[in-house]
């Protein structure tokens, strides 16, 4: 099984298994991760799944669609790196990876 490790703000990590196919977003709140929200249930409607990606894993994630980044653009904390967990679908290539989550969803 592969592995995600989510990173809290303050530093405190998560590792938590997942399956190809589910969202960033899907995997943050199926294990009550403290720190993502997902109040829209994924419609890139409410930007409270932002997470923060390493800039390896970025390059992997592809670039945010026109929708994903007009909420990235109204989210605190925004970096370079940031997507919107529900738009990010996990792959197996994603084994390893992690996820840093912001202070404040919006
Ligand atoms: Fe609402 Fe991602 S869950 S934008």
């Amino acid at each position: 099984m592969s592995k995600i490790t989510f990173v809290e703000h303050d530093g405190t990590e998560h590792v938590v298994e997942f399956e190809a196919g589910a969202s960033l977003k899907d995997i943050g709140v199926g294990n009550a991760i403290p720190g993502i929200d997902g109040d829209c249930g994924g419609e890139c409607a409410c930007g409270t799944c932002h997470v923060i990606l390493a800039q390896e894993w970025f390059a992997k994630t592809g670039a945010p669609g026109p929708d994903e980044e007009q909420m990235l653009s109204m989210t605190p904390e925004r970096a370079d790196t940031s997507r919107l967990g529900c738009q990010v679908q996990a792959t197996e290539a994603m084994d390893g990876m992690t996820v840093r989550l912001p202070e404040f969803q919006m």
